[in-house]
């Protein structure tokens, strides 16, 4: 059992402007089909979370498999300052789990959620309106005798009766939960309406004064932030958001756009958090590695657009004076103000010092092979930009986390006579296979020579190339998106060649799955 400090912190000795940041890219995010995280990836991104100041991790949902519970389990161990929090549905052997691999947490939180709405008291449930208070009344008792950090959520909360929900809320707050999120499950809420809501339940259900407010918002209608930040000008003390808002169908809030909304407005938006902006990029980076989700072009804060300028206008205003058309500074999210060139003069030195403007700090092993990638990108390559920086460390990322099997060399005979063939060699569990086979063109070359020394099942659902800079020598970015039993998983790789890249980006998905495959996963039913 944890001491009274952390419930207290979040309520008795703040600043009653300050809003809780609760990221969910771990949980929420991750249940994004094809967002499959490994173990090291996740322990990865907490632990950038935690540096970077976030209040609260959601870790996982414990009971959901083994993977989960471990990675709950490891992130407990390692968090310095943010919170732990663990999943579980209104049952007490997912609470037992959840507080199982919080163990080790020094701040852990347990959260509980059960649906309120109609449809998912009677489709998802088959609950009536009292047994779903009787479970709520025995679940957050039993999780508070674990745990004196407890945070409940009305699942479909903005689809439950207006007086139900506070009569939920009532008794959750009764049973001693200390948070109170109010998640808009199914991205269905506006901002009026996600701000009167929290304000009626402020109103209507006196004992929330003493618990946190969150607010849970899903992006199906793209107003989720729009929606986080109603909801914080009404009362709510906590966003749950996730890193380049990933998450369930079309997304959770975005952690950088309530975070710099807030630090930008801060004249009509007068709330603060500890989050430490220069740290965004260096997090949507890893997250979209790490993810397989490429974030889009013109995405708020954290797209490759975001602060480009193309047109004459807005270039000449640029020069003049950078506030005519930048509203925050790039640096303030991390990004680097120059895109200083780099080549295969630049030494380790220079190269260390790139890094680290970029905000990378690296440990003397993975320095030492991204500079000796970065010299082979440099002799393929005259001029090294950021971007290709980036796509270089991501893919050594990429490697050194999924290795069971890797391309070893691929050759490639194409062009308009015969079909295309693929001679490869690849490292398969410590042992070199070969093979050579023709396709209708090189990358179908390429991943018929794949399959036939990875026979299996996995339906091909994306092959995507991009250019990671101008020019024809650019290198190739490649996503490769696999479904096998309903499992989705994506695979990333960047190099100059692009049929190498393709290769190892087929590769690297199929380690996923592989990972995917490991992991047992007991089915998630409703809660009972
Ligand atoms: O969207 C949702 O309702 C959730 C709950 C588990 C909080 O993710
Ligand atoms: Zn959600």
């Amino acid at each position: 059992m944890t001491s009274q400090t952390d419930s207290a912190r979040v309520h008795a000795d703040r600043d009653p402007n300050r809003v809780l940041i609760f990221d969910t890219t771990l949980r929420d995010g991750e249940q994004s089909p094809g967002a499959t995280m490994t173990l090291e990836e996740k322990i990865q991104i907490a632990m950038l979370l935690d540096e970077m100041g976030v209040d609260i991790i959601e870790a996982g949902f414990p009971i959901a498999s083994q993977g989960d519970f471990e990675a709950v389990t490891e992130i407990s161990r390692r968090m310095q300052n943010a919170v732990t929090c663990g999943l579980a549905r209104a049952s007490k052997g997912d609470i037992e789990r959840a507080w199982g691999a919080l163990q080790h947490a020094k701040r852990p939180r347990i959260h509980t959620f059960i649906g309120t709405s109609p449809l998912h008291r009677e489709h998802q449930l088959s609950m009536s309106k009292e047994q779903v208070l009787d479970k709520i009344r025995e679940t957050i008792t039993f999780a508070r005798s674990l745990c004196d950090n407890v945070q409940w959520s009305p699942m479909d909360a903005t689809r439950t009766e207006a007086d139900y929900l506070v009569e939920t809320v009532a008794l959750a707050v009764e049973c001693g939960a200390t948070t109170i999120n109010i998640p808009d499950t199914v991205g269905y809420t506006a901002p009026r309406e996600s701000a009167q809501l929290i304000a009626m339940l402020r109103e209507k259900v006196p004992g929330l004064k003493d618990c946190v407010i969150a607010t849970h918002c899903h992006n199906d209608l793209g107003m989720a932030t729009a929606n986080a930040l109603a909801a914080v000008e009404a009362g709510a003390r906590q966003i749950e958001c996730t890193i380049n808002g990933l998450g369930e169908r079309a997304g959770n809030t975005a952690l950088e756009e309530v975070v710099m909304a807030m630090k930008v407005r801060r004249d009509i938006l007068p709330y603060s958090t500890e989050v430490d902006t220069t740290k965004i990029m260096k997090a949507s980076r890893l997250v979209s590695t790490v993810s397989g989700f490429n974030v889009q072009y013109n995405k708020a804060i954290v797209g490759k657009n975001a602060f480009a300028h193309e047109s004459g206008i807005h270039q000449d205003g640029m020069l003049k004076n950078a506030e005519t058309f930048e509203i925050m500074r790039p640096e303030d999210v991390g990004l680097t103000e120059s895109n200083l060139v780099m080549g295969k003069h630049s030494g380790r030195a220079a190269f260390r010092d790139k890094l680290a403007q970029m905000g990378f700090d690296l440990g003397d092993n993975a320095f030492q092979e991204a500079f000796v990638r970065f010299k082979a990108l440099a002799d393929a390559k005259k001029e090294i930009y950021d971007d290709d920086i980036v796509a270089l460390l991501e893919d050594q990322q990429t490697s050194a986390t999924h290795s069971r099997m890797r391309l070893v060399s691929l050759g490639m005979v194409c062009g308009t006579e015969g079909p295309a063939v693929a001679t490869l060699t690849m490292e398969i569990d410590g042992e070199t296979h070969h093979h050579e086979t023709t396709g209708n063109g090189p990358v179908d070359a390429t991943f018929r020579a794949v399959k036939a020394l990875v026979p299996h099942t996995a339906r091909l659902k994306l092959y995507q190339v991009h250019a990671v800079t101008d020019g024809t020598d650019a290198q190739a970015e490649v996503s490769v998106r696999l479904e096998e039993d309903g499992k989705i998983v994506t695979g990333h790789a960047a190099d100059a060649d692009t049929l190498v890249a393709s290769g190892r980006a087929y590769i690297n998905a199929l380690n996923r799955l592989m990972v995917r495959r490991e992991k047992s996963a007991p089915p998630v039913q409703a809660a009972e």
